[in-house]
């Protein structure tokens, strides 16, 4: 199956050669054991007609006593000599067949040999290469021999939201069913949070992890499905903000590791779930406040100076990546903001930094890194069309404009490729993928700008043009104006492993008024209507909708509000 194709295609074809040395190589997470056989084409010498190159070959399969490597070339490449194999060459198509002496191929063994060759033009690398007629370095989706074989249990796919269909959580799907015109978004997926110890069990007799993952698997069927979880229960949670305060204390790293996230794996290690591909959007909103939240930045907030000082954000990062990462088929993703949030200069690097400082914290390695998340419960426009961060007015950069304000990155799509490419730079695997959260960044309706603003001066051209209407970047609390955004949907751009509904619409940021509660929810005044604002939304309204419930909890007017101004519409 060619389910990981796209990507190391795309990875191939980014390797840029250096000083005449190219390289063709399988990204350094694919899953080696899906993967029937490698091939490594490095180009080792190139001049103006001629060049060198060394092949590396490895068997994941059968072991074999004879052997034979085909490839094509899109150019005029022709070889001349080669050492170690017989080289043949029909038109384009190349054939390196074993030498007496090197014909036995282990399973798991390596044999090398290379040649000369003439080109004129440019030396292209060649982009596939088969083994006995079965195509190397693709994940073939098993986890034995054989190109075509199904997914086996523990089997890691590049994009595990390629061809496979997503887990519609039937507690929300009868709350949107419930809803005037809901039914037609009720069969979306969206994420199941475990955001106490208690929905491990489930609340109030409500469905636990177990219950779920059952579930799940009646869904799945013969098909491939993805179950994506919310791990969201750190020690002094939420230290920015008050509405989603948690049950953990600053120090009850403990009780953390022991009566969340072990039991969590526990239930997750289970075989009877081992077809499932289990995504894990690991601790939104923490690690960022550690880097914006903090002394002696004017947006510090006490909290945050207590977390970053005691590190058990970072240490239950690292923990439940390494306890997750270590079940076969969970597929961790790591919170990374957004771009109103960490796409400031003095942010961004930070925070790369600060993600690959939790991944390789408590055992954990950036190998236990599927890929990332963004936007999780934000806004944040997926992309604006009427305005790029590289346009002027009158000579102005937009980038001086109030609603931009200094940042790089004027949408989240664009975000997110570069976040990837900046945590690929620091060390993360090759093959990480992002994840977008769209479920509530449509801003559709009928106030919706159909071009852009008027060129008069900076800001009447980013306000007149922006999807985005919130009235401040920093704004994050049950946003007046919002819409669902894009569908969930796997592999929409490059980069990008999947648009998802991380947050479910329709479910509270938090109490516009202060609720009394046993689930550790304070009262944020960033869902109050009338707040007038902080330091972090540079003391703007907040932009709230009124009469909103608790964090978590069902919102009915925003629910309609979404759908309403759902972009693509309904
Ligand atoms: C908020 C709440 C949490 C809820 C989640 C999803 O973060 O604090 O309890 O599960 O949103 O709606």
């Amino acid at each position: 199956m060619s389910r990981t194709r796209t990507a190391i295609l795309a990875a191939v074809a980014l390797v840029a050669g250096t000083a005449g040395a190219a390289v063709a190589a399988i990204p350094p997470d694919a899953d080696v054991a899906a993967i029937p056989c490698t091939v490594d084409y490095k180009v080792q010498n190139q001049w103006d007609s001629g060049f060198t190159a060394a092949v590396t070959v490895t068997n994941n399969s059968a072991a074999k006593s004879s052997w034979a490597v085909k490839w094509s070339y899109a150019g005029n490449q022709k070889v001349t000599s080669g050492w170690n194999a017989k080289l043949s060459q029909s038109g384009t198509a190349v054939t390196a067949a074993n030498e007496s002496y090197n014909g036995t191929l282990g399973t798991g063994s390596s044999v090398s040999f290379g040649f000369n060759g003439t080109y004129s033009g440019s030396n292209a690398l060649p982009t596939t290469f088969t083994l006995d007629g079965v195509t190397c370095n693709v994940d073939d989706g098993g986890s034995g021999p054989g190109p075509t074989d199904p997914p086996g249990p523990g089997t890691k796919v590049d994009n595990p939201y390629a061809g496979a269909k997503v887990y519609v959580n039937p507690e929300w799907k009868a709350k949107a069913t419930a809803e005037t015109g809901g039914s037609r978004i009720a069969n979306q997926p969206t994420g199941v949070w475990l955001d106490r110890i208690a929905a491990i069990n489930g609340v109030n007799g409500g469905m636990g992890l177990r219950a779920h993952l059952d579930a799940a698997l009646a869904q799945k069927g013969s098909d491939q499905l993805v179950v994506q979880l919310v791990i969201y229960n750190l020690p002094g949670r939420d230290c920015a903000a008050l509405a989603s305060n948690g049950e953990l204390g600053p120090t009850e790293i403990d009780k953390y590791r022991t009566q969340y996230i072990d039991p969590i794996a526990a239930i997750l290690a289970d075989t009877k779930y081992a077809g499932l591909r289990i995504v894990t959007t690991v601790e939104i909103d923490s690690l960022p406040n550690l880097v914006t939240n903090v002394s002696p930045r004017a947006t510090a907030t006490a909290n945050c100076d207590t977390m970053k000082a005691n590190g058990n954000y970072v240490k239950g990062v690292g923990y439940a990546l390494n306890k997750l990462g270590d079940v076969p088929n969970v597929y961790n993703y790591v919170d990374a903001g957004h771009h109103g949030w960490l796409g400031w200069d003095d942010n961004f690097a930070p925070s790369a930094a600060l993600f690959k400082e939790a991944a390789t914290a408590e055992g954990a390695t950036v190998a236990d890194v599927h890929g990332f998340i963004v936007n999780t419960a934000n806004y944040s426009a997926l992309k604006e069309n009427h305005f790029t961060i590289n346009d002027s007015v009158n000579g102005a950069s937009v980038r001086t404009s109030k609603w931009i304000d200094w940042n790089r990155y004027v949408d989240e799509q664009s975000y997110a490729q570069a976040m990837r490419t900046q945590l690929v730079s620091i060390g993360f695997p090759s093959g990480i993928g992002m994840l977008i959260d769209t479920s509530r960044n449509g801003w559709g309706g009928t106030a919706r700008p159909t071009g852009p603003g008027a060129t008069t001066n900076v800001d009447t051209y980013v306000d007149g043009g922006r999807y985005d209407r919130r009235i401040h970047l920093g704004n994050w609390c049950n946003q007046s104006g919002a819409g669902l955004g894009e569908r969930p949907q796997a592999s929409p751009a490059t980069g990008i492993d999947a648009y998802v509904w991380m947050k479910p619409p329709g479910e509270s940021d938090g109490s516009s008024t202060a609720i009394p509660n046993d689930e550790g929810k304070g009262f944020d005044r960033m869902c109050d209507p009338t707040y007038t604002g902080n330091p972090r939304n540079n003391n703007n309204m907040s932009g709230a909708l009124p009469n909103a419930p608790l964090s978590g909890h069902w919102f009915s007017a925003q629910f309609q509000e979404l759908m309403k101004n759902a972009y693509p519409a309904l």
